[in-house]
């Protein structure tokens, strides 16, 4: 691997040979059943956990990614931490730091969060998703997951839909450099309200007609805490429905969590058939945590 950054803080600093051998890596801890190695890298190492905003699977996959590589890690939350009482991001990492962790995985709401405690602490800081700008870890879990179901090194003559509320995801704006850089063309999907003004590739507002080019389709969480607005047509112009997959033979992806029955049907989500990917995005989250944090912190 050429990266020989300190933090993880998204996927810019990152060439396409070190995605991919970051993907290799993950590739191998998840055929090893994501099995702790012998000499386990983290042996003795806590990570924290800093998440102010809430998070099922990037939270436990750190934590398990952690455990898996021998190490332990603590979780400060939001709203059980001093950040209530006006305590900043930066005084908080800082205090983690002086108490001794070998990393932190943080996810806030401020676009500069993880960068801003990086440029403060001597330790690794990887970013576990920030505002509405930068999810690199999901982003590189996704590209993985789509270089498996291609059985391909990069995702060059891959065309793939980006697809729902764009605006408020963080996640689209990783995979758009991440799956980019990998070769793959990317086109953003969604009402005219939900699409980015300012383009870094193609857009449209036509679901059914991408949907015909392209070999996947990664659907989007509409984040209504985030005062997201859809119509009540929404499901039938932009959601995966029975319908469409029906007709569809490319993989399938949501980063989660899921509005069952907008974004995407029911019977899709939880759907058997090899081109349902949202569970081994899952699988491969761990993995994927494994490789980052034996590069930074191993
Ligand atoms: N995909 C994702 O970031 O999910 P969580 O918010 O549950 O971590």
């Amino acid at each position: 691997m050429v990266w020989t950054g300190q933090h993880f803080l998204g996927l810019e600093d990152l060439s396409k040979e070190d995605i991919q051998s970051l993907i290799r890596r993950a590739s191998h801890f998840l055929e090893a059943g994501n099995r702790c190695e012998p000499n386990a890298p983290l042996t003795g190492k806590i990570i924290a956990n800093l998440f102010m905003e809430n998070s099922t699977r990037t939270r436990c996959s750190f934590t398990i990614a952690t455990k898996r590589l021998g190490g332990d890690c603590i979780d400060l939350l939001g709203g059980t931490s001093s950040a209530s009482k006006g305590e900043t991001l930066v005084d908080t990492a800082m205090n983690l730091e002086a108490m001794g962790v070998a990393g932190i995985a943080i996810r806030c709401s401020e676009e500069c969060g993880p960068s801003d405690i990086a440029s403060n602490v001597g330790i690794p800081v990887i970013n576990a998703g920030s505002g509405t700008a930068s999810h690199p870890t999901q982003a590189l879990l996704d590209a993985g997951t789509l270089l498996h179901h291609f059985g391909c090194n990069d995702l060059s003559g891959q065309h793939i839909a980006i697809v729902g509320d764009i605006t408020h995801s963080r996640v689209a704006r990783s995979n758009v450099i991440g799956l980019t850089k990998l070769g793959a063309k990317v086109t953003l999907v969604g009402p005219q309200e939900l699409l980015p003004t300012d383009p870094v590739c193609e857009t449209s507002t036509d679901f059914d007609a991408v949907l015909q080019e392209v070999s996947a389709c990664m659907m989007l969480r509409v984040q209504f805490e985030r005062d997201a607005y859809v119509g009540e047509d929404y499901r039938d112009k932009f959601g995966f429905t029975e319908e469409r997959f029906a007709n569809f033979t490319g993989a399938v992806l949501h980063p989660g969590p899921i509005n069952r029955g907008l974004e995407i049907d029911d019977c899709v989500a939880s759907c058997n058939s090899p081109q349902n990917k949202i569970l081994s995005q899952v699988s491969f989250g761990v993995a994927t945590r494994m490789a980052i944090l034996e590069h930074l912190i191993g």
